[in-house]
């Protein structure tokens, strides 16, 4: 059952308010179940676990002095989501096509990158925010319209960047990699990473971080010297910050093994169970993509009978789809009701099947 009034960040929140019959709406039933769900707030779940990861990191690197927001609310103003964040009027992100519109004024967040402005309003220069982030794509084994994202935020003073003889954004810029490449070790332990240079309209320069795994160079992470002007308009005019943002689903698919951003969403306890708190890492191991399938077979049989000429028989037809195969003669002790004539032998068989092979992974609700 799903809830229709939702709390979420301490504002209650009716389905009808989200899900609405209104040419300037565009979130669907399937999205709205979503909202609250919440999985980084779930210390068993691989995303809270990793979120968890990362709080330590930063506790330890930076003696406690982030202040951790992990439940504001998803839903926030288009001023938040792309004004705030310097977002040009005409970039695609924008368009009904990539966001979740509730009304014109209000959308679900594209990106945590949404609560940097009111965070630092608020006086705070050590931030990170984590939450659950919507965009509307297509869904496959890397991509889901739902995930989670933390972002990163540290305001430096003119007296942390002077005594270097750096400029303040080549300072910045220099902290920012060294936070994130410690970050990346403490998650992986010893890893080959790389910067990219790319462009995101809230920081100057901007990078990306990728990291090499499994033959591949994989992007885990989005950042950069905060724009000047989101600094001067929150109060901060003679300072100079970083930010970045993470996918949490990305970091945690290579962390534990996952091979499908799906099944995060599924409460299959042969996935949930695999998981616990503070565990970072654990290797997932892979399950069917099918509900096991219990089936129980009689046969009658002709005279003599042999355990193994049985299974060869049923292996020879069902090959490796059946996962277990018990052929008990035992079952024909009751024969004397049921066999249907004097010289035949019953023997039951039960099967198990369970997906073929290396199963593609897919949690059966999707
Ligand atoms: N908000 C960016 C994204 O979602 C990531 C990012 C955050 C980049 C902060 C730079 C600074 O892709």
């Amino acid at each position: 059952v799903v809830a229709s009034v939702l709390e979420l960040g301490g504002v209650k929140i009716a389905k009808e308010d989200v899900v609405r019959d209104d040419p300037t709406n565009n979130v669907p039933d399937s999205i709205f179940t979503k909202l609250g769900m919440q999985l980084h707030r779930r210390d068993h779940h691989p995303i809270g676990i990793l979120k968890n990861a990362i709080y330590s990191y930063f506790d330890a690197t930076y003696s406690n002095k982030f202040d951790k927001f992990d439940n504001l609310c998803p839903i926030v103003s288009v001023k938040q989501n792309f004004d705030d964040v310097l977002v040009p009027e005409d970039h695609v992100s924008r368009s009904y096509n990539d966001t979740y519109y509730v009304d014109s004024h209000t959308v679900l967040r594209c990106h945590t990158s949404a609560h940097q402005a009111e965070l630092l309003r608020k006086g705070h220069t050590h931030f990170l925010v984590t939450g659950d982030v919507y965009r509307r794509d297509s869904i496959d084994s890397t991509h889901y319209p739902v995930f989670h994202q933390m972002e990163g935020f540290r305001v430096f003073n003119p007296e942390d960047w002077e005594p270097s003889g750096m400029d303040d954004t080549s300072y910045a810029a220099e902290d920012l990699k060294k936070c994130l490449e410690g970050l990346a070790r403490h998650l992986f332990g010893a890893v080959e990473m790389r910067w990219i240079d790319t462009y995101f309209p809230f920081t100057n320069p901007s990078f990306e971080l990728e990291i090499y795994f499994q033959e591949k160079w994989l992007e885990v992470l989005g950042c950069g010297v905060t724009e000047q002007e989101i600094l001067r308009r929150n109060g901060r005019t003679n300072n100079v910050a970083w930010a970045f943002g993470l996918g949490l689903e990305r970091l945690a698919m290579v962390l534990f093994d996952i091979p499908d951003i799906r099944l995060f969403w599924t409460t299959d306890e042969r996935f949930t169970s695999q998981f616990s708190k503070g565990q970072l890492g654990v290797k997932f191991k892979s399950f069917s993509k099918y509900p096991p399938c219990y089936k129980d077979v009689s046969f009658w049989i002709n005279g003599s009978f042999t355990e193994n000429n049985l299974c060869e028989v049923v292996r020879g037809i069902a090959g490796d789809l059946v996962e277990e195969l018990n052929a008990e003669q035992d079952m024909a002790r009751n024969l004397e009701c049921k066999r249907p004539g004097a010289d035949q032998v019953e023997c039951g068989v039960e099967m198990s099947c369970a997906g073929v092979g290396k199963p593609t992974l897919r949690p059966p609700s999707l």
